[in-house]
């Protein structure tokens, strides 16, 4: 932590002269975005599947959205997912693609705009929130795996699909529930050692096989401190401290994360990508409580560390100065300060290179 803590002081100046700056209208004509990972991303997805145990379509989440409504997303207003196809310049962020498939009528027309497979409470590991029905990484795959056979349907070649996805913004947030259930789980059937490596070599396969259905331009998001999550200080320390196993994982998981994407796209001609050092950013977000108002970083504002927000639940009404909305979840404005450091922070944040730079957009 010392070691990013000294970073931080430089990329808190960068990102607090980038949040000054009004954003303007994007030049280009956003392109599709296609969306993998897990609660930090999903729009909607888990309302879609029968006996799911990770949903968020109940109050108070949602209280911060348009007409107050609870769509899933497990925040007060708009995710990550949303402030970031926002700055693209979208003007709705794309539905999930379970909600695509119940609207035959407009699928098509749809799916060349993006879709959304996040699923709340997935991981990258197939077994991760199973006992949940939650929709792992390797599925989410397979339905992008379809949308490319239905482009193909439309376009009548191959060719035609790889150029219109070549073009496409492929935007992943992923590991954390890997991990929770890693340390959760007291009988420990793996090492840390081969955790981490089976960990890592399963996402490299799964980016992989996006690169092979015509995946191009990645945007990934690697693990947040969740080791300070109202959860970890409630469940894993019960003290109110961070949980330092967790925050290491986190810690170690950028690191491998970046050196696995820039191995892999040295093999290849046509990759282009950005992963943003989550870890890092919300340090520097959460180290500068002048600059980015968030002046409560440990506490849930809605439940607690221990229960999940619900209708019965307490909540704060200074909600913008809160980290997190759930015990697990960031705010609206959270996400907001996030995306906003995604399109304009420089290394060693965003490596290599940042959103804006990645997707050719001014913010
Ligand atoms: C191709 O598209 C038509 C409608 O345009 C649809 O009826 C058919 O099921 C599609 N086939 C595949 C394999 O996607
Ligand atoms: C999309 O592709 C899948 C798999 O090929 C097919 O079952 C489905 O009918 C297609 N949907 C449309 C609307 O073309
Ligand atoms: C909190 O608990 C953790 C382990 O559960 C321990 O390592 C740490 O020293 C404790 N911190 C404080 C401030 O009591
Ligand atoms: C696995 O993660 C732990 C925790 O961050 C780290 O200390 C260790 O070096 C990692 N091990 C391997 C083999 O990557
Ligand atoms: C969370 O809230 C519940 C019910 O309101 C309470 O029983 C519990 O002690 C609280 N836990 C923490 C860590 O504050
Ligand atoms: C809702 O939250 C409250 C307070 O945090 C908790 O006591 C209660 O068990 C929760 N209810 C459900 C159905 O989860």
């Amino acid at each position: 932590m010392a070691k990013t803590c000294f970073h931080g002081v430089f990329v808190s100046i960068a990102v607090t002269s980038l949040l000054l700056l009004q954003a303007e209208a994007p030049s280009p004509p956003p392109p599709a975005v296609y969306i993998f990972g897990d609660s930090t991303l999903d729009v909607g997805t888990n309302n879609f599947i029968p006996e799911c145990a990770a949903r968020a379509d109940f109050y108070f989440n949602g209280i911060d959205f348009p007409y107050l409504k609870p769509t899933g997303r497990f925040s007060n207003g708009l995710n990550t997912a949303d402030q970031i196809v926002r700055l693209l310049g979208l003007k709705k962020s794309p539905p999930p693609f379970l909600y695509l498939v119940n609207d035959p009528s407009n699928f098509q027309k749809n799916i060349l705009q993006g879709a959304n497979f996040a699923s709340g409470g997935s991981g990258i590991l197939r077994d991760t929130g199973k006992a949940k029905r939650v929709i792992p990484l390797e599925e989410q795959i397979q339905q992008f795996s379809t949308i490319r056979s239905n482009i193909t349907n439309m376009t009548g070649s191959e060719e035609a699909t790889d150029k219109i996805l070549s073009k496409a913004f492929i935007l992943i947030s992923i590991g954390s529930n890997d991990m929770f259930e890693y340390l959760l789980d007291l009988s420990k059937p793996m090492s840390l050692a081969e955790f981490n490596a089976t960990l890592i070599s399963t996402y490299e396969y799964h980016i992989k096989t996006l690169y092979e259905l015509g995946a191009r331009t990645f945007g990934i998001l690697t693990v947040p401190p969740i080791g300070c999550t109202p959860f970890a200080r409630a469940v894993f320390t019960g003290n109110n401290s961070c949980s330092e196993p967790a925050q290491a994982m986190a810690v170690q998981f950028y690191f491998d994360v970046a050196s696995s994407l820039e191995q892999f796209s040295s093999t290849v001609q046509d990759m282009k990508y950005s992963v943003g050092n989550t870890f890092l950013m919300t340090s520097v977000l959460t180290g500068d409580k002048l600059a980015f108002g968030l002046k409560n970083i440990a506490a849930a504002c809605c439940g607690n560390g221990t229960y999940g927000c619900n209708q019965t639940a307490s909540f704060c009404s200074n909600r913008d100065e809160y980290l997190f909305w759930d015990q697990f979840h960031p705010t609206q404005r959270a996400s907001e300060l996030v995306a906003l450091t995604l399109f304009g922070a420089a290394e060693p944040i965003m490596v290599p290179m940042n959103f804006s730079q990645l997707l050719g957009v001014n913010i």
